[in-house]
């Protein structure tokens, strides 16, 4: 696999988030924009074994994609495990620096926990509303996940960056089109990678097929995406390698 360390690009590196941010020097990223593993996914502690495609595909699908990695911790060692994460990308990011992280309604409590822990500031909770799910009879519907945000301190309200939406909507990949399990959408990310300010390097710790990556290339900005898998870190670097280069269509 080819990695390109001067970081002014975009860079797919395979290995276990927290042996690779040891190497990295501290206030280097200007944002961190992931979706770790849940642990979720289930209802009690026998299910949450189950392989990642038993909790998260459609059993009707014939797309059937690899499992991923990580996502069968029990709550403490989960929250322990985000604590640790989010204070080690803390000390790599730049004094500021937005963090988004995606989650669900279950783990919601022990994110907002670990990310303060670490150190960040909790700045508030985005929803991403799916616009569909499996509806159950005399329920409500469980259409929308969490992206919990924040900043490594202060955030001065000069900042190079947009006004954002706090509610994304967009349905997700489409199964059949998808290269990871639980893959975000691409505009999704395109929307989220612009709270960074211009120029700074975007960190996605657990890249899975590279969408944050691609996003953030898409968007102009230089990247860095780990994943532990080598199947989707080779996707991640693929995908990010064929797709990054599209031109994008201008507005007339
Ligand atoms: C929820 S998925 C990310 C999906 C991604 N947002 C996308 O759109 O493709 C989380 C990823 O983190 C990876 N992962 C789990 N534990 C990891 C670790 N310790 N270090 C690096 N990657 C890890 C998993 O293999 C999985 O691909």
């Amino acid at each position: 696999m080819r990695i390109d360390h001067n970081f002014t690009g975009t860079t797919i590196i395979q290995g276990d988030t927290l042996r690779v941010l040891k190497a990295f020097p501290d206030d280097l990223f200007g944002g961190v924009i992931t979706d770790p593993p849940y642990a979720s996914g289930a209802a009690d502690q026998n299910a949450k074994q189950k392989s990642t495609a038993a909790k998260y595909s459609s059993a009707k699908t014939n797309n059937l994609l690899p499992d991923f990695e990580g996502d069968s911790k029990d709550q403490r060692s989960w929250t322990h495990w985000a604590a640790e994460w989010l204070a080690e990308v803390r000390r790599c990011a730049k004094e500021g620096a937005p963090i988004c992280v995606f989650i669900d309604w279950r783990q919601l409590p022990s994110l907002t926990d670990a990310l303060q822990w670490a150190g960040w500031i909790w700045r508030g909770t985005l929803v991403w509303d799916k616009t569909n799910s499996r509806p159950q009879r005399g329920r409500f519907r469980q259409q929308a996940e969490f992206v919990v945000w924040g900043s490594n301190g202060h955030m001065p309200s000069d900042r190079k960056a947009p006004v954002l939406p706090g509610v994304f909507r967009q349905s997700m990949p489409a199964m059949t089109k998808r290269i990871h399990q639980t893959e975000k959408p691409l505009q999704v990310m395109r929307d989220m990678v612009r709270i960074v300010e211009p120029g700074g390097i975007v960190l996605d710790p657990f890249a899975g097929a590279g969408t944050t990556v691609l996003a953030a290339k898409l968007e102009g900005y230089p990247a860095v995406g780990i994943e532990l898998s080598p199947h989707y870190a080779a996707a991640a670097l693929n995908r990010v390698e064929t797709e990054g280069n599209v031109p994008q269509a201008v507005a007339a």
